[in-house]
């Protein structure tokens, strides 16, 4: 999704833009641009990523800039289109990130005032707006600008002969990053890494006026005092460390990210007692909202809810829920966001607020709009995910969904221990997988070779099976579903033969003997079979065509080693087929549009 960045302060502000603008390339994008104000406003941009439009550029001389990445929603990604955007006389320029719903009728009064738009952009309205309201207060002019606007309108503006920037958030996000005789503006905290760790996040409804040895923020004209927060990860944490992608990395972290999340919330000394301490309401009529691999966790935090607590839980997918117009009235919601700024979710969220709802949010982004949203936030302690694909942040949310379940479970106090026990054996468990990862890779090699694939799964892990299918779509570009393994009878059969191979998830539990049976009978429809199982399964290493074993777990936590095997086979059968697995194509890291 599009990131923004600006600078001010006493450095040249172009290589320190490009560079920031590099450090967001992981949200997704198609085109670019830089506009540095001096004399004039000078603006670069092109449909290219940042390292190729860096190339072309001489340096230009300008101590205040700003940037933008964009993923296109209104008009096709090309030069044109691109940000930064000017008014008529040039003095003026604006970077966006969002979509502003009413942009056509503003055009059309722009247009009938004698404003000429040259773009397809809704962003473009905005500079015109400012040159229409500018009478010599640029920060006046920027805010009239920003009271015609509907929609999200997060953005910087830049006007020459000004030595400020002057901000607006709205429903995307915007840090200030604040720095020694220079400040900064980012969408995500990665880009301002390299200058600083000190940083401001601004609210909807915030106008920022940012000089270079002042920050100044204002709500409904009222100046406020917005906390600064140090960042503790590094921007270490945000690179390959060696890895060939992030995605590898991500998963590889994944041993770590359990430990993390988990010392969160237990005590090393009385894991059950800590656990049965922690409240977070009724867990009766529960409604857990979220988008993409987040909903799937959502989905295994269904299982794990009604396993444990036997209660009812409905999932549902944050969009479809805002656009019902159903309301919820006393359910206890959960909405899961590894960014915390999925727009879909923040709507969701609205609504479920405007019924009375109470909310707690599981996310990794500390400071992320969803957290200021909700009533409770449970962190997943996953550190900075680049790769477009969710790996680590998904492991992250299953344990916070444990963590939230175990304390209401109907079960005696030894097996609340034994459970607990599992929890954190798992990262062993799950470094055992990675350890194993030589194995995965050669059985991606064959299955690289299909352009259509089936994955199933069986209760707990049939989720897993629809985000295992979810991977490989995003980063090899291969057809894949998701199937409750019973399910493929009543349709999908159509679909089986040599050329279409089944990915199944066989877990030891109550789900084994009809999994294996649902197997037999895609075998007779000569799909080959990629199994899953336990390392002491022996009926599957006779009836499946490959095995893939998977140390065996408590089933109720057997979702957590059975989706990294999955992650890797995506990440192997990728790579295999040469895909830019870090930056799929179409797809953004943080989708803050609807
Ligand atoms: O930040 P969120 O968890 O709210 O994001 C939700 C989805 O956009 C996200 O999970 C998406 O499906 C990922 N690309 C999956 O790998």
């Amino acid at each position: 999704m599009c990131g923004i960045v600006g600078y001010i302060g006493d450095k040249q502000a172009q290589p320190i833009l490009l560079n920031a603008l590099s450090k967001l390339e992981y949200r997704g994008y198609d085109s670019c641009g830089i506009a540095i104000a001096n004399k004039s406003i000078e603006v670069f941009k092109d449909a290219v990523r940042v390292k190729a439009l860096a190339r072309t550029l001489e340096s230009h001389e300008g101590r205040i800039g700003i940037g933008h990445t964009r993923w296109a929603t209104h008009g096709e990604p090309s030069k044109i289109n691109a940000h930064p955007h000017c008014d008529c006389s040039g003095k003026i320029a604006v970077v966006h990130n969002g979509t502003i719903n009413n942009f056509a009728r503003l055009r059309e009064q722009l247009t009938a005032e004698g404003h000429t738009l040259a773009s397809e952009t809704d962003t473009e309205v905005i500079p015109h707006l400012i040159e229409k309201y500018y009478d010599g207060d640029f920060e006046k002019a920027v805010e009239k600008a920003v009271g015609d606007l509907e929609g999200a309108y997060t953005m910087i503006a830049l006007m020459v002969g000004e030595p400020r920037l002057i901000a607006a958030r709205k429903d995307s996000p915007l840090i200030i990053g604040v720095g020694d005789r220079e400040n900064f503006f980012a969408s995500d905290v990665p880009a301002l890494l390299d200058y600083t760790s000190r940083v401001i996040y601004l609210e909807d409804g915030d106008i920022a006026v940012v000089t270079a040895s002042d920050v100044k923020v204002r709500q409904n004209g009222k100046v406020i005092d917005r906390e600064v927060h140090k960042i503790t990860w590094s921007m270490e944490d945000a690179q390959k460390g060696g890895y060939e992608h992030f995605m590898l990395k991500e998963i590889h972290e994944q041993p770590r990210v359990i430990r993390d999340t988990l010392t969160e919330y237990i005590s090393a000394e009385e894991p059950a007692a800590d656990l049965a301490g922690a409240g977070a309401g009724s867990l009766e009529n529960m409604v857990i909202l979220a988008c993409g691999t987040s909903y799937h966790a959502g989905l295994v935090g269904k299982s794990i809810i009604e396993d444990l607590v036997n209660v009812p839980v409905r999932v549902e997918h944050a969009d479809e829920f805002s656009l019902s117009g159903r309301s919820l009235a006393g359910h206890q919601a959960i909405v899961i966001t590894q960014s915390g700024e999925t727009l879909d979710v923040l709507k969701a969220i609205k609504r479920l607020k405007a019924n009375g709802n109470r909310v707690i949010a599981v996310t990794n982004v500390v400071g992320s709009s969803v957290t200021r949203a909700s009533d409770k936030t449970l962190y997943t302690r996953a550190g900075p995910e680049i790769c477009v694909a969710a790996t680590k942040t998904f492991i992250g949310q299953l344990i916070a969904l444990y963590w939230l379940a175990l304390p209401y479970a109907g079960v005696d106090a030894a097996r609340l221990d034994e459970l607990v026990m599992e929890l954190r054996q798992l990262p062993v468990k799950v470094q055992q997988i990675l350890d194993n990862e030589a194995e995965i890779a050669a059985l991606a090699k064959k299955l690289a070779a299909f352009d259509n694939v089936f994955y199933v799964g069986k209760g707990i892990n049939y989720p897993v099976a629809l985000e295992g299918a979810l991977k490989l779509k995003e980063i090899s570009y291969i057809h894949a579903e998701g199937y409750a393994a019973g399910e493929l009878k009543h349709g999908p059969f159509a679909l089986l033969g040599e050329k279409t191979p089944v990915v199944a998830v066989v877990t030891q539990d109550n789900t084994y003997e009809p999994i294996i049976t649902s197997i037999k009978e895609i075998k007779a429809r000569r799909s080959p079979v990629f199994a899953l199982t336990n390392e002491d399964d022996n009926v599957m290493p006779d009836l499946a065509d490959y095995v893939i074993t998977v140390p065996r777990v408590d089933p109720l936590f057997s979702p957590v080693v059975n989706i990294v095997v999955l992650q890797l086979l995506a990440y192997f059968v990728a790579k295999e087929r040469g895909c830019p697995i870090d930056f799929p194509r179409n797809l953004a890291k943080t989708v803050t549009v609807e």
